[in-house]
């Protein structure tokens, strides 16, 4: 596959030297530091117990001296309580749904609007995109920050909007094939079923009109990469972010690399912590990512604690740094008899195995007080033998039980048995809890 370089030229911070970036991040460091403590009661309640105050931060390092905050400090000012401007500042909100309870509000200003859109457009041109592609946009629409977040990075970068929303997968179809888009911008597991509705109209997906995929917002591993990219014969490029930081667009992989996601440092402030410690890791050491933000107005954010897991590195295609891909959540790492177990461990694995699709689901069970993990996947072709699918299963256990060294029972399922996603794809299902 080739790919022709975005004529349009990269902002100059893109390719400032690291002590211009720094020089940057602590101005607008000082300034949310402000914002959040003077605007916010919950920040002035939390730095003034930890006995600091925003004159405290004489250096980026300084940051550590701050405390972190957690979704549960966002849920108990549920739900506008960590806004720093007045209500009739704030033009939209959005909501993260988590598992339970309430959902996360998150407020933007007019202006948060406009430098949300300007990153969002810097990551689609990081991917390959320029003013003119059409953006075919299938993450939801509505308090999920997917769709509304891509839709006004692609219109300002200059792109023809295709605000087609997840879901209706039919229709999906028929609009790529009759619209013909340059990007689609989705979830990997939902494009994954357009590919699966393209082949049950008898199209090869490879043969539509996408050159590029922008996908994100949940984890998925480079041999997801593989398969999507050879499937649709497009190139498949990350995108990262969270609604508490901005939504999508924090970080974006660049098409002439693709070596994990460029986080846009000027906007984002990320360190690394010791899940256990709590205590900052150098670059290059796995841990939980924590993100400050550096622009916002309407909802400034301090040591988010994102409970991703993943590693900062240094820059190639920019001179920012990048993340490494998400290993997953630490919520959604498994304990299976003592062994931690992320879903793209096993995606990994799965993979790996010739016949089997991507489409799987792992559901943990407590039997006589011992926890047994099943992770159910399907064949890729519908006329396979009962001995093929045992021979695979018996593959799939072997590459797990020797390279992440848990033992499982495989589950080979008919094509289309597993439940589809439409935007994030549930992989676990815990049993033991239900
Ligand atoms: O998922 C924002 C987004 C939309 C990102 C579209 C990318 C594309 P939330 O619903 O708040 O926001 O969920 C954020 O999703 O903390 C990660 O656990 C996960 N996530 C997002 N992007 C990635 C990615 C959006 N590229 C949560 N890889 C985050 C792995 C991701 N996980």
């Amino acid at each position: 596959m080739s790919f022709s370089t975005s004529p349009i030229e990269l902002e100059p911070i893109e390719t400032a030297s690291r002590d211009e970036l720094q020089a940057l991040q602590l101005k607008r460091l000082k300034w949310t530091l402000d914002l959040a403590y003077y605007n916010v009661p919950m920040y002035r309640h939390k730095f003034d117990e930890a006995g600091v105050h925003p004159s405290d931060l004489k250096t980026l390092d300084d940051i550590r001296l701050f405390p972190y905050t957690t979704k549960q400090d966002l849920r108990d000012h549920y739900p506008f309580g960590t806004f720093a401007v007045p209500m009739r500042e704030v033009v939209r909100v959005h909501a993260s749904s988590g598992t339970t309870g309430k959902p996360t509000v998150v407020g933007y200003t007019q202006g948060d609007i406009d430098r949300w859109a300007d990153v969002m457009a810097r990551s689609i041109r990081a991917a390959g995109g320029s003013p003119g592609d059409k953006v075919h946009v299938s993450y939801g629409y509505g308090l999920f920050t997917g769709g509304l977040g891509a839709h006004y990075g692609a219109e300002r970068l200059g792109c023809t909007v295709i605000p087609m929303s997840g879901g209706q997968t039919e229709k999906q179809v028929q609009l790529i094939r009759d619209f013909e888009p340059d990007i689609i911008m989705v979830t990997p597991s939902y494009c994954l079923n357009i590919a699966d509705e393209f082949e049950r109209q008898g199209v090869d997906p490879k043969t539509c009109s996408l050159r590029i995929g922008i996908f994100g917002a949940e984890p998925w591993t480079n041999a997801m990469r593989e398969e999507i990219e050879t499937r649709l014969g497009i190139h498949a490029v990350d995108i990262y972010g969270l609604s508490e930081v901005i939504g999508p667009g924090v970080a974006q992989e660049c098409i002439e690399t693709k070596d994990g996601p460029t986080i846009w440092e000027d906007c984002f402030y990320p360190e690394i912590i010791d899940t256990e410690t709590l205590q900052p890791l150098p670059d290059g050491e796995e841990g939980e990512l924590v993100f400050t933000s550096l622009i916002k107005e309407a909802m400034p954010i301090i040591r988010y604690r994102t409970r991703d897991l993943t590693r900062l590195l240094p820059g190639t295609a920019r001179s920012m740094r990048r993340m490494d891909k998400i290993t997953g959540r630490s919520d959604d790492m498994m304990i299976i008899r003592g062994v931690n177990v992320f879903p793209s461990q096993i995606e990994e694995m799965i993979l790996k195995v010739e016949g089997l699709s991507p489409h799987y689901q792992l559901e943990i069970t407590r039997d006589d007080n011992l926890d047994n993990l099943t992770v159910n996947v399907e064949v890729r072709e519908t006329d396979c033998s009962a001995d093929s699918r045992e021979r695979m299963a018996q593959e799939l256990r072997h590459h797990i039980k020797s390279l992440i060294g848990v033992s499982t029972r495989v589950q080979v399922h008919d094509v289309d048995a597993i439940a589809r996603s439409q935007g994030k794809a549930q992989r676990v299902i815990d049993r033991r809890s239900l």
